[in-house]
């Protein structure tokens, strides 16, 4: 059932491009310039009136959240506050019937976030869920949702199911966008061609395996690894390091690339290689310049780059590139190159990538 892949994280890894098409399957008709999510649609006066959203998830499916904060503001102009699941169930958290709310979570089984929905919907908040398992508890106890479709997730790293939470919240996001009139008709119709596009480009970074495997070969070693990104591809960095983390036991922590001197500079020497995801339209300028300051501090530098980048490739000791596309479809692209590395590290290391040690794939107690 592996369909001849070592593990089920790196077949999970290769079905990306289908899941991502599964996942807009029937939602996204960019011909018609159409987004058709019932859940959504038969909630669209709720999502519009909004005060502003919450979403809650813990691991992965909060840094999905995170993308999601940035696809919301930034396309519809809605205001929105991502919460750990944990920490909010527990703080006392202002919410009135004017929020929405939006639970994310694979399994559907999170005892965190389905406690956060529970105590979200005693306030009067609208809930909506964004789940992969159909029938998941959180399925059932949310308002109403829409499934991620990303098929069976049997790899306890999240992968697959990451970049098709993303989806969904991508075609959320634009079909407020353009029920709010945030966005004008072409930049939307272009978003629609653009997104549709994105399984291709997804089995075209899937190509650059082989260099990762090269650079994994390199850094399989290390004890420790910073990732950086900006904007978008902040939470990219997040999850990047959660996945090297996780499966491979190497310490690893996400920044924004700006917080690098506010702390974890102080961390940068020759031992320490720095991920910076550095595509074109991402703040290119700062991110170049946090570069060159690892750089000068002797940090060995593994840079996701758009197709053609020339600045970034003389600085950095290794570049990974991607295909180009709107800056807020990135993170699609560039996490597939950092779930390679995590997946080849930790098997070049000789750990249990299916199952790491302490994890569990669903996690229904506190
Ligand atoms: C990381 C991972 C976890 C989950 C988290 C939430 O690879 O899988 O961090 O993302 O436990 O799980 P769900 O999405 O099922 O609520």
């Amino acid at each position: 059932e592996k369909n001849g892949y070592d593990h089920f994280m790196l077949k999970e890894i290769y079905e990306q491009p289908s899941a991502i098409l599964d996942t807009f399957r029937g939602r996204l008709l960019s011909n018609e310039g159409i987004i058709k999510m019932s859940g959504v649609e038969d909630n669209l006066q709720k999502f519009l009136n909004a005060k502003r959203i919450i979403i809650v998830a813990c691991g992965t499916s909060w840094h999905a959240g995170l993308v999601a904060e940035y696809l919301f503001e930034d396309l519809a102009r809605i205001p929105v506050e991502v919460e750990y699941a944990s920490e909010f169930r527990y703080r006392n958290p202002v919410i009135s019937s004017e929020d929405v709310v939006i639970a994310i979570s694979q399994s559907g089984e999170t005892a965190d976030t389905l406690a956060a929905i529970k105590l979200a919907k005693s306030f009067g908040a609208f809930v909506f869920g964004v789940c992969n398992v159909v029938g998941s508890s959180i399925a059932r106890e949310t308002d109403a949702g829409a499934y991620t479709h990303a098929g069976p997730e049997i790899g306890v790293a999240s992968t697959k199911a990451f970049t098709t939470q993303i989806t969904v919240l991508t075609l959320m996001a634009l079909r407020l966008a353009n029920a709010k009139g945030t966005m004008s008709t072409s930049e939307y119709k272009k978003f629609l061609f653009d997104l549709e596009s994105i399984p291709n480009r997804v089995e075209e970074v899937l190509k650059s395996d082989s260099i990762v495997t090269e650079i994994s070969e390199k850094y399989k070693g290390v004890s420790n690894c910073l990732y950086l990104g900006r904007n978008y591809n902040f939470p990219v960095a997040l999850e990047g390091a959660l996945k090297l983390k996780e499966i491979s036991y190497i310490h690893a922590e996400g920044y924004p690339a700006a917080e690098m001197k506010h702390g974890p500079i102080a961390l940068i020497d020759e031992n320490m290689p720095v991920v910076v995801i550095a595509t074109k339209k991402g703040h290119y300028d700062k991110i170049v310049s946090n570069i060159q300051e690892i750089k000068s501090r002797n940090g060995r530098i593994i840079a996701i780059v758009t197709k053609g980048d020339t600045t970034i490739k003389e600085m950095a000791d290794y570049v990974v590139e991607v295909p180009e596309t709107s800056e807020s479809l990135t993170p699609l692209i560039t996490t597939i190159p950092l779930q390679l590395l995590s997946y080849h590290i930790a098997v070049m290391r000789g750990c249990n990538v299916d199952q790491p040690r302490n994890l569990a794939k669903s996690v229904t107690v506190e």
